[in-house]
């Protein structure tokens, strides 16, 4: 968003009107903070310019997730408390943008009809249109999974400089249906884009100051995008072909399944010099009876090779999966899966949930697990893969590793990066600017973060 607040020099602006203000809210994945940079993007044509104070805004976006009835509910709170600020401003335009977006449309502004624009996580290129549609009563809704390739109908991105860290969605879409999982229904089909195409956009990253790409799919190893050549392409071509574009030091991408691990990606683990050795990879369970009933098409056995082969080729490699517990039918010996399976691959990282239910997926209709013994479960994994993060953390202190500095941090003269293992590492005495990769040894581990010193 702070793209569009630069470019405007004070001779445009006394020459043009006053620029409407756009204030966007951004929930859930690493997607949809994409997708509301681009939102902003195809607004900017509009005359928005970004605002980062709420009370000021022509318009409202909240760029929504649907993944757990929380956050859902979450957005439909945060439309309550924008009411004053519609009663103050009449011509404010309120937007929801997002998966609620898809998964509710109407509805929404049934149950807040000071909502003036509802657009799916498809439609974002038909912003335009929509904002000008809306507004003084009129409502504009678009819910649509069109033909058009919305990548291809949004307008160039702004030649402002960047941050050194950047997201590019090269895949999109779910064709896996876990029976937990609304984002099938929300993002439609599994899609990727060309080749040329985020080779193109890499580009123009890496020439706006960007120097680590983090490519995204809901699926995104499942990336099967056509070459110039009419070919089809997989994720570790792609990785390849962007080892060549100069400039651009690191590689990650994000999220994978198990199923989708091929040999070639795989072994671009182990020869790929810019792609980092970090991996999200989610499991959801260790049970093969769980499993089976989330739809998953995997066992914890098959994952376990997985992850076998993958360190074989990157042995410093650092592991993330995602876990759900209290999931339908989920015994203690089930849970106790999970636990042995967590011990057996060591997670430097990891995010788990509580089963949240979901309307219209197929686990709806079955019997919920007590909810405090869910709650109990869940401590209980938290606790042990914060264990083995602290551990791998600790792991650390004394090793070096190669920091990309991103910001300044809360002391004077400290800045802090990302290493190739995704830690953050805080290192003092003005080590580097920003977008600077430096070696730096580690000397300490806290809760979240590293510490050290230039090596
Ligand atoms: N495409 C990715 C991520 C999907 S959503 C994948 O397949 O791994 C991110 C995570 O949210 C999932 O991995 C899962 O752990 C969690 N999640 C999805 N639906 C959920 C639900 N109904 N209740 C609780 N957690 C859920
Ligand atoms: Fe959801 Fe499963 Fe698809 Fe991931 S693979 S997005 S969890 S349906
Ligand atoms: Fe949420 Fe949609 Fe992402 S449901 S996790 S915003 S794909």
């Amino acid at each position: 968003m702070s793209d569009l607040k630069t470019g405007q020099t004070e001779q445009a602006a006394a020459d043009t009107p006053a620029p409407k203000k756009l204030f966007i809210k951004t929930y859930g994945c690493q997607m949809n903070v994409y997708d509301s940079e681009r939102m902003a993007e195809a607004l900017g044509g509009q005359g928005y310019v970004a605002t980062e104070d709420m009370g000021d805004a022509d318009m409202i976006l909240l760029n929504t997730c649907h993944i757990r009835e929380r956050a859902a509910e979450k957005v439909y709170h945060d439309l309550g408390r924008l009411r004053p600020l519609k009663d103050a401003n009449p011509d404010l335009k309120i937007g929801v943008a997002g998966c609620v977006a898809q998964a509710e449309g109407q509805e929404i502004i049934r149950r807040q009809p000071m909502v003036d624009l509802v657009v799916g996580p498809q439609s974002y290129h038909r912003l335009p249109e929509l904002e000008a549609k809306a507004g003084k009563g009129g409502k504009a809704i678009d819910t649509d999974f069109p033909q058009e390739d919305k990548f291809e109908h949004l307008a160039a991105r702004p030649k402002a400089r960047r941050a050194p860290a950047a997201f590019l969605t090269v895949q999109e879409g779910c064709d896996k249906f876990c029976a937990f999982c609304v984002v099938p229904y929300t993002r439609g089909a599994e899609v990727s884009r060309p080749v040329e195409r985020v080779l193109s956009e890499a580009r123009d990253l890496v020439e706006r100051g960007v120097r680590e790409i983090t490519l995204l799919g809901q699926n995104v190893n499942a990336y099967h995008g056509l070459d110039a050549n009419g070919r089809t392409r997989s994720l570790a071509d792609l990785i390849w072909a962007l080892n060549e574009v100069d400039g651009l030091e690191r590689i990650r991408f994000t999220t994978s399944h198990p199923n989708d691990m091929t040999d070639d990606l795989i072994e671009a683990h182990g020869s790929c010099a810019k792609l980092m050795p970090y991996l999200h990879l989610p499991v959801q369970s260790g049970s093969d009876h769980i499993l089976k009933r989330m739809n998953r098409s995997h066992t914890a056995e098959s994952y376990l090779r997985v992850i076998e082969r993958i360190r074989a080729a990157r042995p410093d490699i650092l592991l993330s999966g995602d876990f759900i517990v209290g999931f339908p039918e989920e015994s203690e010996a089930d849970f106790q899966a999970t636990l042995d399976l967590i011990r057996e691959v060591r997670f430097g990282q990891a995010y788990s949930f509580k089963y949240s239910t979901r309307p219209g997926t197929p686990a709806a209709e079955r019997p919920l697990v007590d909810d405090a013994v869910a709650a109990e479960r869940l401590a209980r994994l938290q606790g042990l893969l914060t264990e083995q993060q602290r551990a791998i953390q600790d792991e650390m202190i004394g090793r070096e590793v190669s920091v990309m500095f991103e910001r300044k941090g809360r002391h004077e003269g400290q800045m802090v990066g990302k290493s190739e293992y995704l830690h953050a590492v805080h290192v003092g005495d003005n080590p580097a600017g920003v977008g600077e990769i430096r070696r730096v040894r580690i000397t300490d581990s806290s809760s979240n973060s590293l510490r050290g010193i230039l090596a």
